[in-house]
């Protein structure tokens, strides 16, 4: 990590946080549901979509902190197939706040080597939404630093509909093999394509579900919730989820080396 100052200020409690990872430990992948912004904006008396718009200080914040710590990836759920059932209103301002976010932010995104990846059913939002994501990924595109990936209109059973019918479609047309539909080919028609699964998933708000997000990629993914609301995240709550998942232990359904001969020699 080369920006640790920008990350956390020396002597701080999140640079002593920082100072105690290593590049091993760290999680390449990190996905985000962002919850909370409706309770944050009731909490204060305000409208619902005053706490989507504070949200966009935790996303700003949330990225730049992902890009120092050099992560490879960050999926960050913004809008799901069923945010459609929201009052209309609430549906707009998620929406003109993302175009502004986007036009805001892309100077940004191109000078930290952002890649940015808008996943999800791209091609049912406003046309005009269309064209800002289309800009940011072309934009984008030569970068090789964190890919940014936001999912829009997105939900973990769509993505697997979508691509069931696709393989069934083809094969009907005798373009794919039923034998050659594994666990690669899936992976490779997911809207994720091409980036690893995610090592670590945070859900804001105290709520305890993965409410559809990505239910693929997350089989063997770490889950870490905080009751914290998804405006007041900060670099430091997501320091603290980083610095949890370097103490946890991943088997991938195995045994951690040496544990399977010390118990064996328990048992003996
Ligand atoms: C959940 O809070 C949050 C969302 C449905 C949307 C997340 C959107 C943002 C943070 C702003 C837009 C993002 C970008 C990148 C432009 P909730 O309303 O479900 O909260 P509640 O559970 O407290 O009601």
């Amino acid at each position: 990590m080369k920006d640790l100052d920008r990350l956390a200020s020396p002597g701080t409690p999140e640079r002593e946080l920082l100072d105690r990872l290593s590049p091993p430990s760290l999680p390449r992948h990190v996905a985000i549901i962002m919850d909370g912004n409706g309770r944050w904006a009731r909490q204060r008396g305000f409208p619902r979509v005053e706490g989507h718009r504070a949200g966009i200080r935790a996303v700003r914040e949330t990225v730049e902190a992902a890009a120092r710590l050099e992560l490879e990836v960050l999926t960050l759920y913004a809008f799901s197939t069923e945010n459609w059932k929201r009052p209309r209103w609430e549906v707009r301002t998620l929406m003109a706040l993302l175009k502004e976010y986007l036009a805001k932010e892309l100077r940004t995104m191109v000078e930290n080597n952002i890649r940015f990846r808008p996943i999800g059913r791209i091609a049912e939002l406003e046309p005009e939404i269309q064209d800002s994501l289309a800009g940011a990924v072309s934009a984008t595109a030569a970068n090789t630093g964190l890919t940014f990936q936001i999912a829009l209109n997105y939900s973990g059973r769509a993505e697997l509909l979508d691509l069931t019918r696709t393989a069934v479609s083809n094969a009907h047309a005798g373009r794919l093999a039923v034998e050659s539909i594994d666990e690669d080919w899936v992976a490779a028609h997911l809207a994720t394509a091409g980036v690893r699964d995610p090592d670590l998933l945070i859900r804001t708000s105290g709520e305890l579900r993965v409410s559809n997000f990505l239910l693929w990629q997350i089989a063997y993914t770490e889950l870490y919730f905080t009751p914290v609301l998804w405006p007041d995240f900060t670099t430091r709550d997501l320091l603290l989820a980083v610095a949890e998942f370097a103490r946890r232990e991943r088997r991938y359904g195995g045994v951690v080396e040496g544990a399977q001969e010390d118990a064996e020699e328990a048992a003996e």
